[in-house]
């Protein structure tokens, strides 16, 4: 029975202990200062294992399929190439700043790890929900699941891009305009097909 109370009355002790560090203001919580290696193994272990538990489901597409890599290119260098890089670009202000550091997509020995399908997966899930107090956005909040693919897609085949193939694959022909003028075309002959009847 005093063993039990010791143990409730350590518990307590604890318990006590950490609500005191925490509500103290103690802790640093500025992006400037590293986790101590133990605190950084933990929450590098906790991300890790909740990625691959949460992604284990999801289902990828062909990923090698050319559309896939160029209508991602676009989207990569408007909405992630300011933090994850691009060729001959070696680092940012957000690169350099944010504590996690992004990885740069721009190396293969770090994006080899998305030709596997545990790899397609973890990534795209990443990119889909965002990393909690990490930085790295949520994404599948405003964009569906095609358009994340693609570019999954693209970051598998970016290490092998120089400048100009980058410049090439990420520029966005404005299809809408096309469309547009396109459909307009086609109304003007329908309608003159009308009037001659
Ligand atoms: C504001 C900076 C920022 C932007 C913009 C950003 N990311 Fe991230 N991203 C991060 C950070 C920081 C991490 C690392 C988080 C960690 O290690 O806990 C990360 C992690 C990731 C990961 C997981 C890496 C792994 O562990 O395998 C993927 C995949 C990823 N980002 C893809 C993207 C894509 C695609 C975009 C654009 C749509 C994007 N990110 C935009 C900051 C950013």
């Amino acid at each position: 029975m005093k063993f039990l109370l010791g143990i409730l009355f350590a518990v307590f002790v604890a318990i006590v202990g950490v609500f005191a560090v925490v509500t103290s203001g103690v802790i640093n919580i500025g992006a400037d200062q590293a986790h101590s290696p133990l605190v950084y193994k933990f929450l590098e272990t906790a991300r890790t294992r909740s990625i691959a538990n949460a992604s284990k489901g999801i289902i990828v597409p062909n990923l090698a399929k050319v559309d896939m890599i160029s209508t991602g290119g676009a989207d990569y260098k408007d909405m992630c190439a300011g933090c994850h890089l691009s060729p001959g670009v070696e680092s940012t202000d957000f690169s350099e700043s944010l504590y996690p550091k992004p990885p740069n997509f721009t190396n293969a020995d770090v994006v080899k790890r998305y030709q596997t399908k545990a790899g397609a997966q973890q990534g795209f899930w990443a990119i889909k929900h965002g990393i909690m107090a990490s930085g790295m956005p949520a994404w599948g909040a405003s964009h569906d699941d095609d358009r994340m693919w693609a570019m999954m897609a693209f970051i598998r085949s970016l290490p092998e891009l120089n400048e100009a193939q980058y410049t090439m694959l990420t520029t966005r022909i404005d299809t809408d305009i096309m469309d547009m003028s396109f459909d307009g075309d086609m109304d003007m002959s329908d309608d003159s097909f009308e009037m001659q009847h």
